[in-house]
């Protein structure tokens, strides 16, 4: 194996990023104000903590070895408006009927770690949005501004991130309630249930898990003569993109008895393709907290550049520190993604390999949407498990957009939802989403695909 421990000896500090070139940031008009709010934002405590991100590490490392597969889902964009009750446990449900089905499929653990808690900033293609002859800042995401369209509105506003932080810390609270009070217990599925499931054409063939998982409990509980507490709880991870780096910076912390900084705003941090280039501001920050993380991989990324990212954001190939989301589109990912592959295996590194059938595959409708074919995102993910089991590597994971509420914004899926239909329930201010039914069906072919595999990945 070839380690590069480049950055070894570089000095890292958690404002080190604001020396090297940081894209997608607001233009904050008010400096004092930013730096009063940071400095109200580095007293505030942290939403998460040290053991729970070094625990997830150490899960992340297994799913690196095959022994769990990562499901990573939520919304494109967190809004502050949908931090409401109803919005956070179907998405918590949602996913949870999702793991229930690999788990039963893949016949693994399932990691499960939610895109919310943070998910609050978005990088934009455009700077600014002209309508008519007005021309303003883009929306970069309710951590930043606000989506309508006035001066006021599209401000960046630096209290923001008090209510960010705010609205992150109740979503974490009343998920780890739910989870703390039995509600993913695999006793009691029925906890999960959505409407549709009632009159869903995937109904019959989800009851059918749900049962077959009480059976096999039951019966591992009558050979053990105890019911299994294990199962009455499962754990739950935060992921967000990092992309607000004073937002992150305030939340990086040092905590007694461990070493380094931590990321305490998420468990699991991201950098997103547009942030990634090798001598960038978050490329700079990533590199020195300790959290693992992930960097999405879009379709012009070469294996030199890949490798060069590798050896700066794992030098010493840490199990479980680096995850790399692959995002190419259907179209794409055939001639992209094997040379990467073929770079990371042939360097001997360590990295899970996870798949984000969205974002390479979003078009707009003649009818002004923004939107993603569900048999496009299928056939990305179709295609990367074969792409995979060719170059003998494993795909151990994916990364969805989904909410638990009935949205049309992807087309197509069992319901065969077309380009009109998009109109009845289009509610995504950024990137179109699963519904809860697509998502299902996305589990369930996940499963269809390694379970039609001659050996298990
Ligand atoms: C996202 O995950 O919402 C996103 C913007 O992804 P990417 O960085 O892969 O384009
Ligand atoms: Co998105």
């Amino acid at each position: 194996m070839k380690l590069h421990p480049v950055n070894e000896a570089a000095q890292w500090a958690p404002e080190s990023w604001t020396a090297r070139t940081a894209l997608q940031q607001p233009a904050y008009e008010d400096a004092a104000e930013l730096r009063d709010v940071l400095a109200e934002l580095g007293q505030l405590p942290p939403l998460v903590t040290s053991w729970e991100v070094l625990a997830l590490k150490e899960r992340l490392a297994e799913a690196q070895e095959g022994k769990r597969f990562l499901l990573q889902g939520g919304d494109c964009a967190e809004s502050f408006a949908d931090c409401n009750s109803s919005i956070i446990s179907n998405r918590l449900k949602v996913l949870l009927q999702m793991s229930l089905v690999l788990v039963h499929g893949l016949k693994r653990p399932v990691l499960r770690v939610g895109r919310f808690a943070g998910q609050y900033a978005k990088p934009r293609s455009a700077d600014t949005e002209t309508r008519d002859d007005v021309t303003l800042p883009a929306f970069r995401g309710d951590l930043i501004n606000s989506p309508d369209f006035t001066p006021a509105a599209r401000r960046a506003d630096p209290r923001r991130l008090i209510k960010a932080h705010a609205r992150s810390a109740m979503t974490m609270n009343f998920v780890r309630a739910l989870i703390d009070g039995g509600f993913a217990d695999l006793h009691h599925p029925e906890y999960w249930d959505l409407a549709w499931v009632e009159h869903s054409p995937l109904a019959a063939e989800y009851r059918r898990m749900v049962a077959s998982i009480g059976d096999s409990l039951r019966f591992m509980e009558t050979l053990a003569g105890q019911s299994i507490n294990s199962y009455q709880r499962v754990d739950f991870y935060t992921s967000h993109e990092a992309l607000l780096l004073h937002y992150e910076q305030a939340l990086t912390r040092q905590v007694p008895r461990q070493w380094g900084w931590f990321n305490l705003s998420t468990h699991f941090p991201w950098i997103g393709m547009r942030t990634a280039a090798l001598d960038g501001a978050h490329t700079e920050y990533f590199r020195g907290i300790r959290n693992p993380i992930a960097v999405k991989i879009g379709p012009s990324v070469k294996p030199d550049q890949l490798m060069r990212l590798v050896d700066v954001l794992n030098p010493g190939d840490e199990p479980g520190r680096l995850t790399l989301i692959h995002r190419m589109g259907n179209t794409g990912i055939a001639e992209a993604l094997p040379p990467l592959l073929d770079a990371v295996k042939s360097e001997g590194r360590r990295v899970l390999w996870v798949a984000d059938p969205m974002h390479g595959n979003t078009e707009s409708t003649s009818n002004g949407y923004k939107t993603r074919r569900f048999a496009n995102i299928s056939g990305e993910l179709d295609q990367a498990f074969d792409i995979h089991a060719a170059a003998g590597t494993r795909l151990g994971g994916v990364h969805l957009e989904l909410t638990g509420e009935d949205v049309t914004e992807c087309t197509g899926g069992a319901r065969g939802l077309d380009e009109i239909g998009l109109e009845r329930a289009y509610k995504s201010m950024v990137d179109p989403r699963l519904n809860y039914e697509q998502a299902l069906e996305m589990a369930m072919l996940i499963v269809r695909k390694s379970g039609g595999m001659a050996t298990p990945i």
